[in-house]
């Protein structure tokens, strides 16, 4: 198959490229490497650097015969998207709408997006949440992806796109960003690596539900068959402090350091999980990475020198 994945110069995205190569596939990649990285773009992919507003995007789907589309690139941050809605809601969903609308007129029917659990479902009425669970977004950026997914409802009724959409819970693993303020595990692990106390914001009894990227990955191969269509929760079901992600962290760098508490954030989530068992059920999903061997993995990458690394100095 012809896919074209975008942020796939990101984190999860580059992830989800070397998969589907792996697989035989070929990738046509769309970035404009705002937070994506150049060496982290596949070599055997065809690289577009281009902003999703850019008109020039219909060259690709004039040039490369797309038969799929995987859209992860998106503005990520939060704290952004609550300082600036405008610009979040121009790239996440005004850019995701031109995606959508060129994918009907070419006649792309399979459309995975990359949605968001957390901050879809805001505090839960009960853990862990199922796709049933009220859609609650206390942001702009949730906000957004909620409008997408109605979006991709209203383009299947209409357009014959046939989405999956994938809820995720907290992605971690090799290649996360550790300079935004979200990914607190590769945050830690870089504070780790400077020989500083990692900083945890409030008691640090916060829970997040903490998916390993491969098994965010495996979710996207799945999404890649003609019968997965709906939406779907990519998850643990688990809750896991922040103060036990830390004192994993800690283990893991073999360091004698302790955590350092700051005031918390306002507005912060207190408590965040997601029921993966309707993808269980459906596509025969689960997570498999324990979360341990999981971040001792995520912690070893970041402190090996590479190219990739180059950003932690
Ligand atoms: N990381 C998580 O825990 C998580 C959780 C839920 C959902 N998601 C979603 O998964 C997707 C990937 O997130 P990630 O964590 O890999 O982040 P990331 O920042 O590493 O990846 C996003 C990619 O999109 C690119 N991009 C951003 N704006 C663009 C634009 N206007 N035009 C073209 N490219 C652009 C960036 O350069 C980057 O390569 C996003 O849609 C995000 O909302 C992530």
């Amino acid at each position: 198959m012809n896919i074209l994945v975008t942020g796939g110069a990101g984190f999860i995205g580059s992830h989800i490229v070397d998969a589907y190569i792996q697989e035989g596939h070929r990738v046509v990649i769309l970035d404009n490497l705002s937070t994506g990285k150049r060496e982290q773009v596949h070599p055997d992919a065809a690289f577009y650097a281009l902003d999703l507003m850019d008109p020039k995007i219909k060259d690709i789907f004039e040039q490369e015969n797309i038969e799929a589309i995987n859209h992860h690139a998106a503005q990520i941050s939060v704290t952004q998207s609550v300082a600036n809605p405008a610009f979040d809601a121009e790239i996440n969903i005004v850019g995701s709408l031109k995606l959508l609308q060129l994918a009907a007129t070419h006649k792309v029917s399979k459309f995975i997006f990359a949605s968001t659990g957390g901050a879809l479902y805001g505090e839960q009425d009960y853990y862990p949440a199922n796709e049933e669970h009220p859609t609650n977004p206390m942001s702009p950026y949730g906000i957004a992806k909620l409008t997408v997914e109605r979006y991709l409802n209203y383009y299947r009724e209409n357009f014959n796109i046939q989405p999956a959409i994938l809820r995720y819970s907290n992605v971690y693993g090799p290649r996360q960003d550790p300079h935004g303020e979200a990914g607190v595990v590769a945050i830690f692990c870089k504070q780790l690596l400077k020989d500083q106390q990692p900083v945890i914001f409030g008691d640090g009894e916060q829970t997040r539900d903490f998916v390993s990227v491969f098994d965010v990955v495996n979710a996207n191969l799945k999404a890649l068959s003609e019968n997965c269509t709906g939406t779907y929760n990519v998850g643990t079901g688990e809750e896991t402090s922040v103060n036990i992600i830390a004192a994993s962290l800690i283990k893991a760098s073999g360091k004698v350091l302790s955590p350092q508490h700051n005031p918390p954030r306002m507005g912060e989530q207190r408590r965040s999980s997601i029921d993966y068992g309707k993808f269980n059920r459906d596509h025969d999903w689960k997570p498999v990475e324990p979360l341990d061997e999981g971040l001792k993995n995520t912690f070893d990458f970041f402190a090996q020198p590479s190219p990739a690394q180059a950003n932690l100095k």
